[in-house]
């Protein structure tokens, strides 16, 4: 009899379209570099910049940093007809206003739509982060404390500024927070409005990307994971509030998620020792998403091969099996494995659930071109032991982003 599948297609909203709004003030500087750390964190970024901004920043600036074009006007026929002011509103789910000047916020807290960006945010449904930035007798002033308490009231997550000596000499609070923090206050907001803190004070331990065995010193044996999945999960896993330690093989050139330890090594002997090394420090979960090579050759050559012969055999040997290795010395810690399948997925992902000690095993079909190595979306059919009884579930395709969160939020669906 086949079985019942819960199939789950969405999450809680996942953010990853951000309009970020530049106003007027000398801090605009800042955010061309928070514009470009928030691409780098994975958000698809579109600007909207006042008139006022443009007086201190040029949009050609943010247009070369995003890749998009620069939105400055609310009654542009131009504009309109590409991605007009209400379809800009719709695009995003989340708008950061950095630096909000205090002009900016006076007219948000009124409602007022006599510009791009004031109506945009009158048009969204997307959550609002504002970032005031003024002087700081400004900042004092009651009316902007009022207008900031009305847009707290209406909902706006106000970033409050940092204090300290000010662009015209003045010490005091006002100033715009350093682009770093600022993309930090982001992460953490996208992570309590996406997902639940299940994981807070637990400690993860994750392999991602492939191992690489050498063959000689230039030649290897590897496969095609980037460590895209590993470094989604890392992401889903720091934003459930786990401390986690994201162990990456062989050669991933992915950016390192914020606050996760990263350690990278090569091989799958390698990768036991660190992953051994990493759950013996203290771990409440380990997730292999990584794909070990299965051999390795016996002895890699000291220096280059030489094509002298017209066939050469590699001596090849197997490698440790690092999932079941950690599960079967930890059987209380929770082990999350992942199967990487062309055929018989559901057979062949019961029968590693089993073998291998699991509580939860993630299944890939990578016969499929659209999904699974390399490709940004994914697609899984993820079993639990016997002990929770609990349904298989279905995860139709979605962003590695997504897929990652709907893993940790049945991690914590079984922890809990
Ligand atoms: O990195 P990406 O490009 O984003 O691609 C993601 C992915 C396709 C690599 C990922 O989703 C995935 O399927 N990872 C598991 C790959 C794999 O090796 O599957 P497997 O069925 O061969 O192994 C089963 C499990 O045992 C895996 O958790 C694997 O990490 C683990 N294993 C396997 C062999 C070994 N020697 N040691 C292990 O720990």
């Amino acid at each position: 009899m086949s079985p019942i599948f819960t199939p789950v297609t969405s999450v809680a909203p996942n953010i990853t379209k951000v309009i970020l709004a530049i106003t007027g003030g000398i801090a605009a500087y800042k955010s061309a570099i928070l514009a470009r750390l928030l691409i780098k964190s994975g958000f698809e970024v579109r600007v909207i910049m006042t008139a006022g901004a443009q007086q201190f920043i040029t949009p050609l600036t943010l247009q070369a940093l995003t890749g998009n074009e620069v939105h400055t006007e609310l009654l542009d026929t131009k504009a309109e007809a590409g991605m007009g002011h209400i379809e800009l509103a719709k695009w995003a789910d989340l708008i950061v206003i950095a630096p909000a000047s205090a002009n900016t916020l006076a007219r948000l807290a009124m409602g007022m739509a006599d510009d791009l960006l004031t109506t945009v945010c009158l048009a969204t449904a997307a959550p609002v982060m504002v970032a005031p930035a003024m002087n700081q007798q400004m900042w004092a002033h009651p009316a902007v404390q009022l207008n900031v308490q009305t847009l707290s009231d209406m909902g706006y997550e106000i970033i409050e500024p940092d204090s300290g000596v000010q662009a015209c000499g003045d010490v005091g609070s006002g100033r715009l927070p350093e682009p770093d923090i600022l993309l930090r206050q982001v992460i953490n907001f996208k992570a309590r409005l996406t997902v639940a803190q299940c994981l807070t004070g637990k400690k993860v331990t994750i392999t991602a990307g492939p191992t690489v065995e050498a063959i000689d010193p230039v030649r290897f044996l590897s496969n095609h994971s980037t460590g895209k999945m590993g470094f989604a999960l890392a992401r889903a896993c720091r934003d459930a509030g786990a401390e986690v330690t994201l162990i990456a093989g062989g050669k991933v050139s992915l950016m390192t998620p914020l606050e996760v330890k990263r350690i990278d090594v090569l091989s799958a002997n390698d990768m036991l020792q660190a992953a051994t090394r990493s759950v013996e420090a203290g771990c409440d979960i380990f997730i292999a998403t990584a794909a070990v090579a299965d051999y390795r050759t016996r002895d890699a050559a000291p220096q280059k091969i030489k094509k002298t012969q017209d066939e050469m055999t590699l001596d090849l040997v197997k490698n440790p099996d690092i999932l079941a290795t950690i599960s079967h010395s930890y059987p209380d810690m929770f082990v999350v494995g992942f199967a990487a399948e062309t055929q018989d997925v559901e057979k062949y992902a019961r029968g590693k659930l089993e073998s291998k000690n699991l509580d939860m095993i993630a299944c890939n079909d990578v016969s499929r071109k659209d999904i699974g190595f390399a490709s940004d979306e994914n697609a899984m059919l993820v079993f639990f032991a016997n002990q929770y009884q609990k349904p298989p579930v279905e995860l139709e395709k979605m962003s590695k982003a997504n897929i990652a969160e709907h893993l940790v939020n049945l991690i914590g669906s079984v922890l809990n």
